[in-house]
């Protein structure tokens, strides 16, 4: 009887979780079968709650029918109390018949005397008084917590265990450290810009180049015929990552070189200037004829504000 309330029980839930998690697929929202879900699940929990009570009973009365067995075995008498079935006096009002039921149905120590088992170890006796019912009250409600929090936690209902909450916060964590540092790199521009020397991302500026830059710049930026080479030390519009970073940024329209900040990101204009500042010394083939003024590092390396700018 008990095991089938128990797989009935189970039976509501699981039908309540699947009815669930359709309709969560299907509309994403509190919609009647999502509901219908909720309802069935308690249904479940319910019928969950009628087995143990059930079982509770069951416990109860072999046990008592045990204490019969063992006093007519040991020829010894039960306690007065025995038979004694807790009468709730009619006279409490509601809440006092509540109160004596359901917190503190347990016989007084002044009257120990009617619940004293026959036992004595070593002057020890045991009493068979009941256990509080608050304390079995709130274990009874332990249990059916539990039921609906493995269902929710564990059995398909909508909680995250530690493990996935876990991932899930690493994934948020490691999108928000994306953000940050492209947030970071974009706000890059002429004033603040450094070369950047790392392989990964000259490799990148060089793909940038090759792709975007180098029909003009020549495919080693040696210059071609439109525009000028990009691995001398000569330069029309000032060299170092800062002036560089600004041409490319803004261009000089009138001659031919386009603003390329529509088309790259002040990341990727950060990564194809780093490029080319790594390309300096490189002597490639065909190089074109300098043109402009031999550009030299002010000062000390980083002051590029005290070279002339056009
Ligand atoms: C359509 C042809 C063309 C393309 C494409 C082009 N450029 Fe240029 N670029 C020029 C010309 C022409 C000049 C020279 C402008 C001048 O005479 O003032 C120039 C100048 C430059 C300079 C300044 C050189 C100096 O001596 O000061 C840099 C740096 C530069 N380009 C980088 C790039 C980068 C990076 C790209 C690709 C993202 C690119 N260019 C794409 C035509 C081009």
């Amino acid at each position: 009887m008990i095991i089938l309330l128990a797989l009935v029980a189970i039976q509501t839930m699981a039908i309540g979780q699947a009815a669930d998690a359709k309709a969560a697929a299907a509309t994403g929202g509190w919609e009647f079968p999502k509901i219908m879900g909720w309802v069935l699940g308690i249904t479940g929990a319910a019928i969950a709650l009628i087995a143990m009570g059930f079982m509770l009973k069951v416990n109860q009365i072999l046990y008592r029918k045990l204490l019969v067995l063992e006093s007519e075995k040991r020829g010894l008498p039960l306690p007065e109390s025995f038979n004694v079935v807790p009468e709730v006096e009619t006279g409490d009002d509601f809440w006092t018949r509540m109160r004596k039921k359901y917190w503190e149905d347990a016989v007084p120590v002044e009257r120990e005397g009617e619940i004293m088992l026959n036992h004595a170890y070593d002057g020890i006796h045991e009493l068979d008084n009941s256990l509080p019912p608050w304390w079995v009250n709130l274990f009874i409600a332990c249990i059916v917590w539990s039921v609906g929090y493995m269902w929710f936690y564990h059995w398909g209902g909508g909680g995250l265990s530690s493990g996935e909450a876990y991932k899930e916060e690493v994934a948020t964590a490691k999108k928000e450290i994306a953000m940050a540092l492209a947030g970071k790199a974009n706000a890059v521009d002429e004033a603040n810009v450094v070369a950047l020397t790392e392989k990964s991302d000259l490799s990148e500026g060089e793909l940038i180049f090759k792709g975007s830059c180098a029909t003009c710049h020549g495919q080693l930026g040696e210059g071609a015929a439109v525009g000028p080479n990009l691995s001398d030390e000569h330069w029309l519009h000032g060299g170092g990552i800062k002036n560089v970073f600004k041409t490319i940024k803004y261009g000089v329209p009138e001659k031919g070189m386009i603003s390329w900040q529509s088309q790259l990101n002040p990341a990727a204009m950060q990564k194809v200037a780093s490029y080319i500042i790594s390309l300096k010394g490189t002597n490639p083939p065909n190089a074109k004829a300098p043109q402009g003024e031999i550009w030299v590092e002010a000062g000390a390396a980083a002051d590029t504000t005290a070279t002339k700018v056009n």
